[in-house]
């Protein structure tokens, strides 16, 4: 069974919408459905439904709503029991969507705890989407609806605040401000709102807006309830007026970066590793290294830059990866275009094709990373330059001489056969050989 209180009640057997009759049964139906699995003595359904003085007839007006719902519900007298005096409605925790919704929040909430922001929005998104209207919206006059509606509006505001939480912290705030600024006005003392209105202004670049929102909410707060905002909407308007960078997202983590922990360790390679663990080490101090590595076709070239570059990452290292691509039509520069992209940074094409002019370009991308490296270490693998054009290794080689006062961990890989890979170890820290 499928029942929905969270808008106009509703049954549904399937495909097939049970037919719930007049406003009394739905209500019996409603009573139960709140009271799952538990006996609910007849009394006080009554009391709940005709209040201080019952018609003589309710016993049996009761009495006939529930022989209507024995007859739609499959299950019969078997799903809505009779227990003495008392009626019963068996109910599987999943099948009232109140339910869902609220163990939806609840794995949200755990989601967004645990700082994997896309699984809680995924997961309160599609909890709220249960929500169709006013909940139990043909009672909302019926005494008895009353505490279970004003706690379902309540968990519904605050499931939507931590969805927005979740979209803040993914980067959405441009959009997301027309949504708060609803909200905020439907909702203008409830301070979490007023911060995340703040946040999303502040974040889309509207910082004299996200000021004025914070006076409008203090005003409101002070008219409405005297009161002055909490603190953490009191700091928040004090770094805002500081700029502080803690109130910036953070970059959100690309799924096909390199640099992902392969599922299966690395065997054997440990002499390896240690040599490029201790090179990276010095990198991340400010000393640049490069290491060539050189081997034949699946030796494990690639595998070894994926490890070093998820110890670079943990080590608060950014990773910038190309490979040369040998199945033609890719442009000159290709590995140094795709690493570039990687630190948001476009390659600088050389104005010609003289000398000067590559020159000029190999300087651009010397500075560029220079100042990149000089924000955050950097990883650099060229992967596959068996396959790169020979500029792309001419430029490696320039950059090399660069290296040593850079945070910069550079890594060339390519196979034993890569024309100019023997000029470029020479540059090298060290160039490991790998044999299968
Ligand atoms: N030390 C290792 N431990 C575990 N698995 C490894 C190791 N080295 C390589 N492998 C696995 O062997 C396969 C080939 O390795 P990899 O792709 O790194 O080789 P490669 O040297 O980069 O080859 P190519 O020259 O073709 O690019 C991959 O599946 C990789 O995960
Ligand atoms: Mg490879």
């Amino acid at each position: 069974m499928d029942y929905r209180i969270l808008g106009p009640l509703e049954a549904l057997d399937g495909e097939r919408r049970l037919s719930l009759g007049g406003t009394r049964q739905r209500a019996v139906l409603a009573l139960l459905l709140l009271h799952g699995n538990k006996a609910l003595a007849r009394d006080m359904i009554i009391d709940e439904l005709w209040g201080e003085s019952p018609p003589q007839t309710a016993h049996k007006v009761l009495q006939n709503c529930i022989s209507a719902l024995r007859k739609e519900l499959p299950g019969g007298a078997e799903t809505l029991g009779t227990a003495g005096a008392a009626y019963v409605l068996r109910l599987e925790p999943d099948e009232l969507d109140r339910n869902r919704f609220e163990r939806g929040l609840a794995d949200g909430r755990a989601a967004l705890a645990a700082g994997d922001a896309a699984a809680a929005a995924a997961e309160l998104r599609e909890a709220l989407t249960l929500w169709r209207g006013f909940p139990l919206s043909d009672f909302a006059y019926e005494g008895f609806a009353q505490d279970e509606i004003a706690r379902l509006d309540e968990l519904h505001t605050a499931g939507l605040e931590d969805r927005i939480e979740a979209d803040l912290a993914l980067g959405r705030h441009a959009e997301l401000v027309p949504e708060l600024e609803a909200l905020v006005a439907r909702h203008p003392v409830r301070e979490r709102l007023r911060a995340q209105l703040m946040l999303a202004l502040y974040r889309s670049g509207r910082q004299a807006e996200a000021l004025s929102s914070y006076r409008d909410a203090r005003r409101t707060l002070l008219d409405e309830l005297g009161i002055e905002p909490g603190r953490p909407l009191q700091e928040l308007e004090r770094a805002i007026l500081a700029q502080d960078a803690a109130l910036d997202t953070a970059p959100a983590a690309r799924a096909s970066a390199p640099g992902r922990r392969a599922a299966t360790p690395v065997v054997g390679r440990d002499e390896e590793l240690a040599l490029l663990e201790a090179g990276l080490e010095d990198a991340l101090a400010g000393r640049g290294r490069l290491f060539v590595v050189a081997g034949a076709a699946g030796t494990g070239k690639t595998r070894l830059g994926d490890e070093i570059a998820s110890r670079a990452k943990a080590g608060g290292a950014r990773i910038l990866w190309g490979r040369g691509w040998g199945g033609g039509g890719a442009p000159p520069f290709w590995p140094w275009i795709q690493a570039l992209r990687d630190a948001g940074q476009t390659f600088p094409e050389p104005a010609g094709d003289d000398d000067g002019a590559r020159f000029r370009a190999f300087e651009a991308v010397t500075e560029m990373l220079r100042e990149e490296a000089a924000r955050q270490p950097l990883l650099l693998v060229f992967d596959d330059l068996q396959a790169a054009d020979t500029d792309s290794l001419l430029l490696i080689e320039f950059l090399a001489s660069e290296l040593p006062e850079m945070a910069v961990l550079m890594l060339a890989l390519g196979r034993d056969e890569t024309p100019g890979l023997d000029e470029l170890g020479r540059l090298a820290t060290q160039t490991l050989h790998l044999g299968s």
